[in-house]
């Protein structure tokens, strides 16, 4: 395969102020501040104007997005109406993909890609996504949608909108972490999706309606269903070292994943622990023993284990962010086909940033193949085929 790079492994394809990654030190940077900070001391609706103004926010900067945010959480009547006509065998990355996608049509600036147009669009899209995401949730279990509040952080709204009941403020705030973490990571595949996408001038839902598809491959975000999958299909944590033995021989595949591969493990770009997956694994323990239920963390803990007995440590191959989403996610109570969604929420925020930064600097991206296919033929009448 002469000059080709399959995968883009390595291959720097923009100058990008938002995201910084060191994959050997484990070291995740937004716009200069680390991913621990951020997460220890910062709230989502903080990190998405970080990531799409540069930097923090002032008091005021702040109460004005949560302002905004709170005025634009609700969607028209029509999106609850669709939302309860999908069919109740519609996968929420699915549905997200589309409603998110019919949201351009009810946005009198789809097609304004200047920068304020674009910042407006992008602070409607990460207000409305749960709204989405929560009223077809409830719609598939044949309940009746429940509109946002004008109050509470997006996180604590939407727990609300998925239940009717306001949350436990330690739950709402592990959300809220939980979105931190995952709002921005570099030039990975759903972020680069919408970057080839608007490149083409397209406008920022295309873009995102494009990065949503991409996210949902188990070797993106569609990861952290799978792991609680192999949760459940393991059970108790003695069972833990058999199931990955098995998995490592190819005697057993997880879901959709390739075959001899743990879900939630590995990375393309850290060769060290996910620095992610850390904050992750300690607030994952800490919920679970605010609930009286350590049963997902210590099953996950058992995983980790028979992974690094089986080797796979050597190979440089750690849990990745996905991995502890599971257990927290399932200790908060929050539904396995959500999980994914979750991730997309927090995305949002990373996604249009890079959708800003493209079409404010853009270039068509264009790669090429290298041809190996046959030539010189010629068509035969089609009798003579
Ligand atoms: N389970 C078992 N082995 C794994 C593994 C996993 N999850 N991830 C990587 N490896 C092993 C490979 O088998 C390979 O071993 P080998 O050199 O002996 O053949 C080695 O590690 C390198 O793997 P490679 O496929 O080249 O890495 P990649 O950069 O292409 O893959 C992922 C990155 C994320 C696609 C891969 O780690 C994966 O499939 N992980 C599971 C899905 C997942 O969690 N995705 C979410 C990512 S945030």
């Amino acid at each position: 395969m002469a000059n080709v790079t399959q995968g883009l492994e390595r291959i720097a394809v923009a100058e990008s102020r938002i995201c910084s990654i060191d994959g050997v030190a484990g070291e995740l940077i937004y716009q200069g501040y680390d991913i621990q900070d951020l997460a220890l001391n910062t709230t989502f609706e903080e990190v998405a104007y970080l990531l799409w103004r540069g930097d923090l926010p002032t008091a005021g900067e702040l109460a004005d997005l949560n302002g905004q945010f709170q005025d634009e959480r609700d969607v028209d009547d029509a999106i609850y109406t669709l939302a309860k006509a999908l069919p109740k065998s519609i996968v929420l990355m699915d549905a997200l993909r589309t409603l998110v996608s019919l949201l351009a049509s009810y946005d009198d600036e789809m097609a304004d890609n200047s920068a304020d147009a674009n910042l407006r669009k992008s602070v409607r899209l990460t207000a409305k996504i749960p709204t989405l995401l929560a009223a077809v949730h409830r719609a598939k279990r044949g309940l009746e949608p429940i509109r946002p509040e004008r109050s509470g952080s997006l996180a604590s709204n939407f727990l609300y909108m998925l239940s009717g009941s306001a949350p436990d403020d330690f739950v709402a705030k592990t959300l809220d972490t939980a979105l931190v973490l995952h709002a921005e990571h570099g030039m990975n595949a759903s972020t680069f999706s919408a970057r080839v996408t608007v490149a083409t001038l397209a406008d920022l839902y295309a873009g995102v309606t494009s990065a949503i598809g991409t996210l949902k491959g188990p070797l993106h975000g569609g990861a952290n269903a799978l792991v609680l999958e192999m949760l459940d299909e393991i059970g108790e944590p003695d069972q833990a070292a058999p199931y990955v033995k098995r998995v490592l021989a190819g005697e057993h595949t997880v879901g959709s994943l390739a075959p001899k591969r743990i879900p939630g493990l590995g990375h393309r770009v850290y060769k060290a622990l996910d620095p992610r997956a850390a904050v992750l694994r300690s607030m994952s323990r800490t919920l679970g023993e605010r609930a009286g239920d350590l049963h997902w963390i210590d099953l996950s803990e058992a995983v980790v284990v028979a992974c690094e007995e089986a080797g796979l440590s050597e190979k440089a191959v750690h849990p990745n962010v996905d991995f502890f989403s599971a257990s927290t996610y399932r200790t908060m109570g929050v539904d396995t086909s959500l999980f994914t969604p979750v991730f997309a929420m927090a995305r949002i925020t990373g996604w249009t940033a890079h959708i800003m930064e493209q079409h404010a600097n853009n270039r068509l991206i264009r790669p090429h193949a290298v041809y190996v296919g046959e030539r010189d033929r010629v068509v035969k009448p089609i009798a003579d085929r």
